[in-house]
């Protein structure tokens, strides 16, 4: 649905240039929930802004449902005519952190805005407001205003909006970071409906683990503006590479914790080794733990344990203090390793 190639831009600014994307290439399929995650400057609001060529590149290209909008050609950036822009413009939907919405305008108003001037007669487009508002489960709301909405709400009618020309993309930059829990569950529960019932393709910015974990089937890691992992969610989380990934992962598991509670002494490797192990949806069952204790005549202390619900299944990991003689122990851990549990030994221990 969306391609992108060595897109490049450069912002030149007093202080110096920012190189805010340095030679990215993305391919991102119909149907997908695609995450981008990074740190603040990563580039990911200038990568997202280039999808729609908000933001005009300096070099590479972009492709959207087969329609290419801007490449290079002879060093220099051709882009489609205004024209055929603004035509697939309206194919690709876009909400923000802080909703942006009409403030005097209500639910309603803001959610015929971009029909506004696309030939729709005054009934149709009451007909899309109300669809497109029982779609994000606000029809009691069209005539409020949205100072007298919560956030949540704010953000389903900038959905609303965003979908009101049925675009087969929707790009959502920092979606839910305004968003209490709460508020950020449900946006996000809505979202993966979307995708599910309008078969609607989302590219989802967000500098939140968490936020990966719970909708996406495909997540790349930007860092200083290179794509510097990428992949089905599921596999980047069972098996992160990029010590950047593995921060990001960390800080949304229970496992975070690890190398404080290390440094406090409060786990200790105490004469053993310390492991984490990771259990994914190929690990055989749960009887391993108790197979290498018994079999290999180990004492197994679990001291942290995580389970994450991703898109494509569970994936677990435990931190144990593994004790008994060396050999026995390396075996176990091959043991473990046959039946496709990774081993990691903790370095910090
Ligand atoms: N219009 C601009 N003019 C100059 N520099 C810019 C501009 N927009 C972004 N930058 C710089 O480009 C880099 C990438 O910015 P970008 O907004 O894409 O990051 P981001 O990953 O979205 O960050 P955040 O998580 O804070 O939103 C940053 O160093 C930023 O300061
Ligand atoms: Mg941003």
């Amino acid at each position: 649905m969306i391609q992108i190639r060595n897109l490049s831009k450069t912002y030149h600014i007093k202080t110096g240039d920012v190189k805010a994307l340095d030679g990215v290439s993305l391919d991102i399929a119909a149907g997908d929930i695609y995450g981008v995650i990074g740190y603040s400057g990563a580039g990911k609001s200038t990568l997202v802004r280039c999808l729609n060529l908000l933001e005009i590149p300096d070099a590479g290209s972009v492709t959207v449902d087969g329609k290419e909008l801007c490449r290079t050609e002879n060093g220099k950036l051709v882009r489609l005519p205004d024209r055929e822009l603004n035509r697939v413009r309206r194919g690709i939907g876009m909400i923000f952190q802080h909703f942006n919405l009409l403030d005097r305008s209500t639910v309603f108003d803001n959610v015929a805005y971009p029909l506004k001037y696309t030939g729709l007669s005054k009934e149709e487009i009451r007909d899309r407001v109300s669809e497109m508002l029982a779609l994000v489960d606000l029809s009691d709301k069209a005539d409020a205003y949205p100072s007298q909405l919560s956030g949540g709400q704010k953000q389903r009618v900038a959905i609303a909006r965003a979908l009101a020309g049925r675009p087969k993309v929707l790009l959502s930059d920092e979606a839910t970071s305004a968003l209490d829990p709460d508020a950020t569950d449900s946006i996000l529960e809505l979202l993966a409906r979307l995708n599910r019932q309008l078969g609607l393709t989302i590219v989802l910015i967000t500098h939140e683990m968490s936020v990966i974990k719970a909708i996406c089937n495909k997540v790349a890691v930007l860092e200083d503006g290179k794509v510097v992992e990428e992949g089905n969610a599921y596999d980047v989380f069972a098996n992160p590479q990029a010590p950047i990934t593995r921060k990001f992962i960390s800080s949304a598991s229970a496992l975070g914790k690890l190398e404080t509670l290390v440094k406090k002494g409060q786990v200790t490797a105490d004469g053993g080794r310390l492991i984490i192990l990771t259990f994914s949806k190929d690990s055989v069952g749960d009887a391993l733990i108790s197979a290498i204790s018994r079999d290999y005549g180990l004492a197994v202390n679990i001291a942290l344990a995580n389970i994450d619900m991703l898109h494509d299944g569970a994936l677990g990991r435990l931190a144990c203090v593994v004790k008994g003689e060396p050999e026995k122990v390396n075996a176990a851990l091959q043991y473990l390793r046959d039946n496709k549990v990774g081993v990691e030994e903790v370095a910090y221990a």
